[in-house]
């Protein structure tokens, strides 16, 4: 692998390598036989954020210092982008300061792959961390490998993700990771928050969340991302909660081995409900563990070389 952009680069056997790595590096690592991995000892991460994060950005710093990595993280707000510094200028600065990989959130859809481009010379590798409605896909492999752990191969499970797909780089990532493995997508929304080129989408499109509950293996709620509608959107956010948020009668409604997967940040009380988000079925806290062990898998496939293929 020279980059990760989209989960669209990979094939099943680079999906499964990275996921298969994953869970070799959680073995190793919660099972303390290691606490450190000397794999990327001289090896310099850089991550620039022009949106903001928790999750992403600290698994990504935590991941890369596990494996003895340099890590910078470049604020926005204190580099020279508040100059007027553009995101080609940036990107070969840090290529010329010494970065060896890059990891990129940003706005504007594509922007990691016109990163990528810059870079292509230089031996820099770009990871996406979710661009614009576009990708997020470190965010659908640890899914990937949340949904794994749970139920096993994903070959032929039904998946529903709800919500904001509009807006959602998360859903798109998702639906491309899900099909390649051979789950079943099926979408729930709102007409409104659906994109105008869902129909060509391999997935099923539903907009009746009661009455797909009992037919899944597994439920992914999106969070509504206010900041991508200008103007308010519609359903509002409370008949939004009303139809689409997950809350205890909806979570009964699960076969019993269902897992519910949200990627963070939540909106409780819009999305989901604090009963589902808390409850025993709610695998918030371990998609959050699973994407440290994700993002170290991405960065060993991508700076350790051939030894690590
Ligand atoms: N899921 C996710 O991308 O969370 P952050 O925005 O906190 O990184």
């Amino acid at each position: 692998m020279r980059h990760l952009l989209s989960i669209a680069d990979l094939d099943v056997a680079d999906a499964n390598m990275l996921l298969d790595t994953a869970d070799e590096l959680k073995k190793t690592l919660l099972g303390r036989q290691v606490r450190k991995l000397p794999t990327l000892r001289g090896r310099t991460v850089v991550t620039v954020f022009y949106e903001n994060s928790t999750r992403t950005r600290v698994s990504f710093e935590i991941a890369g210092k596990w494996m003895s990595g340099d890590v910078i993280n470049v604020s926005i707000g204190g580099s020279s982008v508040g100059k007027g510094e553009s995101l080609r200028d940036t990107a070969l600065t840090l290529a010329s300061a010494g970065a060896d990989c890059v990891i990129v959130r940003h706005p504007a859809s594509g922007a990691a792959h016109r990163l990528a481009s810059w870079l292509d010379q230089t031996g820099v590798a770009v990871v996406n961390a979710g661009d614009g409605t576009h990708e997020h896909p470190t965010q659908a492999l640890l899914d990937a490998q949340t949904l794994r752990e749970r139920l096993g191969e994903l070959a032929g499970r039904r998946v529903a993700i709800v919500g904001d797909v509009l807006h959602s780089r998360v859903a798109r990532s998702n639906v491309r990771l899900l099909t390649l493995l051979g789950a079943e997508v099926v979408l729930v929304a709102p007409p409104t928050l659906l994109p105008t080129g869902v129909g060509s989408w391999p997935v099923e499109v539903r907009h009746d969340l009661d009455s797909v509950l009992g037919g899944v293996d597994a439920v992914m709620m999106l969070r509504v991302q206010a900041e991508r509608m200008h103007g308010g959107f519609f359903p509002s956010a409370r008949e939004y909660a009303v139809h689409y948020g997950l809350n205890k009668r909806r979570l009964d409604l699960l076969p019993e081995h269902a897992p519910v997967l949200h990627p963070g940040p939540m909106l409780r009380g819009m999305e989901i409900s604090s009963a589902a988000a808390d409850s025993e079925r709610s695998q918030v806290t371990e998609q959050v563990r699973n994407g440290v062990h994700l993002r170290m898998a991405v960065l060993y496939h991508l700076l350790a070389g051939e030894e690590a293929e």
